[in-house]
């Protein structure tokens, strides 16, 4: 059985995260991967603070197993959502987009893990120096948005460079994925595409026969002039965002053809014209089930891959 530090940590039996995933991971998501055994994460996203604070009640009433919430730092209610996690007594929190040094001596003295998403070695140390419990390195392959390196080259540059256990995020879809993290040095991996199409998930059916039906080369990385480039599955939208981009189009443009395209795609079921935020191992996403399945058997492979690596 695999078992690493990060499941003494934070009190789980897989050293699996459900990666916090906006409009997407609720309470349903979060609770039912919770009992499967790994740590299920609700989304903070740029949802109002009350819906957060109904949803940590839900998966308490789901779950009496340890699940946290994802706060988007770029989010204009971040700080609401910082303070309401401490007042609701969450375990732990996992932050994206940013540095939450400002928020982290008040979780401590709440006894939060604190657990940030990093793409750069740099950030990664600034994050240990803060006090942070563990890191999550996360590679460009990864759905949502992204920094600039794959996570073959980050995980082990940021296992090398901090002495925290760090997570490894982006393109684990499956046991063989989870072996290599571990490899590289990573005590756990996060995982975001491969439970979209979770039975529990609640984004819309189309969304889940759109990551079903991709291929290896259909995600592309959007809005690169805004700063804050995402990975999505190509559709309609992905092609008014390119022609953007060639156009040499500022900012602003790019914004306001992403205003509301997530939800039109999670909620409405619009595939074509909404935002389908998904990571490069889509490709090898191939069937739906539920998380327990889902999390059962990603563990099982990597065993089994790792028992069977031979060198002659
Ligand atoms: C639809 C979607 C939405 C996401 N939203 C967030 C988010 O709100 N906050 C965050 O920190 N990461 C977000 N992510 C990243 C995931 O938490 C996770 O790190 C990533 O999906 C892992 O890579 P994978 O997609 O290859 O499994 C999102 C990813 C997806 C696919």
């Amino acid at each position: 059985m695999i078992k690493s530090v990060f499941c003494e940590m934070v009190g789980i039996k897989y050293p699996i995260i459900q990666g916090g995933m906006a409009w997407i991971a609720d309470s349903s998501l979060a609770s039912a991967v919770s009992n499967a055994g790994g740590l299920g994460i609700i989304a903070a996203a740029n949802a109002p603070v009350e819906y957060i604070r109904e949803e940590i009640r839900k998966t308490k009433k789901l779950t009496n197993k340890p699940f946290g919430v994802n706060i988007m730092l770029l989010s204009e209610n971040a700080e609401e959502v910082a303070k309401m996690v401490c007042e609701e007594g969450v375990k732990v929190v996992t932050t994206g987009a940013g540095n939450p040094g400002k928020y982290i001596e008040m979780w401590k003295a709440h006894g939060i893990k604190v657990i940030p998403v990093i793409a750069s070695v740099a950030l990664a140390k600034r994050m240990e120096r803060s006090g942070v419990d563990a890191v999550i390195a996360e590679g460009c392959e990864s759905g949502g948005h992204v920094g600039e390196i794959t996570t073959m080259a980050i995980v082990p540059q940021v296992v090398d460079a901090v002495s925290i256990p760090v997570i490894a995020a982006g393109g684990v879809g499956d046991g063989r994925g989870i072996a290599a993290a571990l490899m590289l040095g990573a005590v756990g991996v996060q995982v975001g595409t491969r439970f979209l199409v979770a039975e529990e998930c609640t984004v819309h059916d189309n969304y889940k026969a759109k990551i079903i039906k991709a291929k290896d080369i259909d995600s592309v990385v959007t809005g690169r002039p805004t700063g804050h480039p995402v990975r999505v599955l190509r559709n309609k939208l992905t092609r008014k965002f390119q022609i953007l981009e060639k156009e040499g189009a500022g900012a602003e443009k790019f914004e306001a053809l992403g205003v509301g395209a997530l939800p039109k795609a999670v909620k409405d079921g619009d595939v074509d014209n909404g935002s389908v935020m998904a990571g490069q191992i889509a490709g090898l996403v191939c069937k739906t089930q539920s998380c327990q399945e889902i999390i059962k058997e990603m563990f099982s492979q990597a065993e089994e891959t790792l028992n069977t690596v031979k060198v002659v």
